[in-house]
C-alpha cells in the first residue's frame, strides 16, 4: 500500500440535470442525467493516509478547511477507510484551478478526484462503476467526472446503490464542442446544490413532474449526442435546465439562483439561436451562464455576447475522465 495518491479530474456540466434523490444518506439521485465532462478546468488532489495523525486534515487551495464542509470530506474519508479496512487519518491537499462553489460544478471534480486519489493510496482495486459509485458518496455530480467527455448516470433500483453510477456515451473526441463560461456575479453562491434540492424534493409541488420528465430528455438527448445533433441537444438542455430551475423556484420558498445578467444572456442566446447560430445555455446552481456551441462558431458566438457582457468567460471543451498523476487517463 502507498498511502499517498495524487489524482485529476474535471468538472462536468449536466445538459439533462440531476436534482433530487431517492436515498439522501446514500445519495442516490432520484432520475438519470447526462453530461459533458469539460477540460479547461482542473481539480488536483493529494490524499496522504498518515500513521498517527489523530485526525483529518483539509487544504483547499492553500487554506484550511473547517465546519461543515471538512464534516463532509471526512464522511467520505469514512467510506474509503471503511473499505480499505483501516482508521488512519489523512491529510488532502486540493487546488481548484476556477472559482470555487460557484456554481462551476467544483464538489464534481472535487469529489472525483479525491475518490480516485483515496482509493489509489490505500492500494484499493476498484472497477470504474466502482469508483463511480464511490464519487457519488461524496456528491452526486462526480459519480459523472469518473469519465471523460459524454456521460450518462443511471439512477439504479438497488436500495445499496451498487447500481447507481455513471456509464460513458461518447468519448470527448466525438463531438468538438466548445462550452464558454460567462461567470455573471463573484464570489460564493449563497445556497449549495445539495441543500436547495433536497428542499426542492419536499416542498416543491412541481417536483413530480420535474422527476418524471426525466426520462424521456435523456432518451432525447444521448439520440443528439451520438447523432452530432446540435438542434435536438440545444431544446432538450435547455428544456432540462428550466425545468430544474422552475422546480427549485416552485419550493416554498422559491429558489432563485438567477441574477439580472443570467436572464440577459439566456435571452441573448436564444435570439442567437433564432438568428441561426447553433447555440444553447445552461445553468446551474448558481447564477453563471453556460453556453455550447460548435467550434467552428466559437468566435462569432463569443463576439456576439461580448456586445452584451463584460465579465470573465472561462472556456472549455469535453474533457478526459479522473485519472492518477503518475498514470495515463482513464478512457
Ligand atoms: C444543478 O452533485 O452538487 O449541478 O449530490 O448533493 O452533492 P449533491 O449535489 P450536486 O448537484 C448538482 C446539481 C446540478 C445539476 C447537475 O450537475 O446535474
Amino acid at each position: 500500500m502507498r498511502m499517498r495518491a495524487t489524482a485529476i479530474a474535471h468538472p462536468n456540466l449536466a445538459l439533462v440535470k440531476y436534482w433530487g434523490k431517492r436515498d439522501i444518506r446514500l445519495n442516490l439521485p432520484a432520475a438519470g442525467s447526462l453530461s459533458v465532462t469539460l477540460s479547461g478546468l482542473r481539480t488536483q488532489t493529494s490524499v496522504a493516509f498518515i500513521p498517527g495523525q489523530a485526525r483529518d486534515a483539509v487544504i483547499l487551495n492553500g487554506r484550511a478547511v473547517w465546519g461543515p464542509k471538512l464534516d463532509r470530506i471526512v464522511r467520505f474519508l469514512d467510506h474509503l477507510r471503511r473499505l480499505a479496512g483501516t482508521d488512519l487519518r489523512a491529510t488532502v491537499n486540493t487546488e481548484n484551478d476556477f472559482p470555487t462553489a460557484a456554481g462551476l460544478a467544483s464538489s464534481s471534480s472535487g469529489f472525483a478526484a479525491l475518490a480516485a486519489a483515496g482509493a489509489a493510496a490505500l492500494g484499493l482495486e476498484l472497477t470504474a462503476p466502482e469508483l463511480s459509485v464511490l464519487a457519488r458518496l461524496g456528491s452526486g455530480s462526480a459519480a459523472r467526472s469518473i469519465h471523460g467527455g459524454f456521460v450518462e448516470m443511471l439512477p439504479g433500483v438497488m436500495p445499496d446503490g451498487s447500481d447507481s453510477h455513471a456509464v460513458p456515451v461518447a468519448y470527448e473526441n466525438h463531438w468538438d464542442l466548445r462550452c464558454l463560461i460567462l461567470l455573471t456575479a463573484k464570489g460564493e453562491k449563497s445556497i449549495g446544490s445539495t441543500e436547495a434540492m433536497n428542499h426542492t424534493a419536499s416542498s416543491s409541488p412541481y417536483y413530480r413532474a420535474w422527476v418524471e420528465s426525466v426520462p424521456h430528455d435523456l432518451a432525447l438527448a444521448r439520440e443528439a449526442i451520438r447523432n452530432r445533433d446540435m438542434k435536438t441537444l440545444a431544446v432538450v438542455a435547455e428544456r432540462s435546465c428550466l425545468r430544474m430551475h422552475a422546480s427549485a423556484a416552485a419550493a416554498d420558498p422559491g429558489i432563485l439562483f438567477w441574477n439580472g445578467t443570467t436572464i440577459e444572456l439566456i435571452h441573448h442566446i436564444r435570439k442567437l439561436r433564432s438568428d441561426g447560430f447553433p447555440v444553447f445555455f445552461t445553468i446551474d446552481a448558481g447564477p453563471h451562464v453556460k453556453v455550447f456551441c460548435s467550434a467552428s462558431e466559437m468566435s462569432a458566438v463569443t463576439q456576439s455576447i461580448r456586445s452584451v457582457f463584460s465579465g470573465d468567460i472561462i472556456v472549455a471543451r469535453p474533457g478526459p475522465g479522473v485519472y492518477l498523476k503518475d498514470e495515463p487517463e482513464r478512457r
